[in-house]
């Protein structure tokens, strides 16, 4: 990972503290044991994690308070999924929604993904990753902390399986115009459909999104395809 001036990574999000409610607090101390992957520096074995074996794995990154994570992990159970959050509220949050919806197919891990990329995740192991409104850095002097870069497009490629899909979406289209400038870097994929892709019936609305779009921001959906 490349260094700052201080000598520390640099990272795609910013950790702020202080903003746990109870409600999230107690759900992470009731059932992080049982739904929280700890980060480490084994290879995630889905179907010692899972109660359904051998089936379609999708990671998510960055899910944010995963309102819309559990969504789509309730309307597709035959499908595992893992998602990705540094945040503790939206660990907490999320855990309370998987209580609520009673989703045996949905673990989280909290910690940088870029680190969970490298030590977590087996090659062509995965069916699907989804990375909805990457992360706030939409200037262009801030583009080495954005998460979508050529280097850590590279990186997730070698976790697809053939033909399996990345699913990006934002709302700021000089970041959505750089994926596919940094997509020309990497010859692990093809675009599904020509630049961006019409959003799939499949992503809900995100808490992120519904904010952008009420600020009068558009959304592009791009997709790329193991190749
Ligand atoms: C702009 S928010 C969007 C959240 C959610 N996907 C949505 O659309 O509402 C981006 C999220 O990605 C998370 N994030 C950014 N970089 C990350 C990283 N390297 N590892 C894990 N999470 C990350 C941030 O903590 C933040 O919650």
């Amino acid at each position: 990972m490349e260094e700052n001036k201080k000598n520390r990574p640099i990272r795609s999000y910013v950790l702020r503290q202080g903003r746990l409610t109870k409600h999230q607090s107690d759900a992470i101390t009731e059932h992080g044991d049982e739904l929280i992957i700890p980060s480490s520096n084994d290879l995630i074995k889905w179907d010692l994690v899972f109660p359904l074996k051998q089936a379609t794995s999708i990671l998510e990154i960055g899910f944010g308070m995963g309102d819309t994570t559990a969504e789509i992990a309730k309307t597709f159970p035959q499908i595992n999924f893992i998602g990705i959050e540094v945040h503790s509220p939206g660990v907490g949050n999320l855990i309370n929604k998987i209580k609520e919806y009673e989703l045996k197919n949905l673990r989280i891990i909290q910690h940088d993904a870029v680190e969970i990329v490298d030590t977590m995740l087996a090659d062509e192991s995965l069916d699907g990753i989804h990375i909805f409104f990457p992360d706030p850095w939409h200037k262009k002097r801030h583009n080495k902390r954005r998460l979508i870069r050529a280097e850590f497009l590279h990186k997730i490629a070698a976790k697809l399986k053939n033909n399996a899909y990345l699913h990006i979406a934002t709302d700021w289209e000089d970041y959505a115009l750089w994926i596919l400038e940094e997509f020309k870097a990497c010859n692990e994929y093809t675009l599904k459909t020509e630049n961006f892709h019409k959003k799939p019936d499949h992503r809900p609305y995100t808490k992120y999104e519904k904010r952008g779009l009420n600020l009068g921001h558009k959304v592009w959906d791009i997709i790329f395809l193991r190749s």
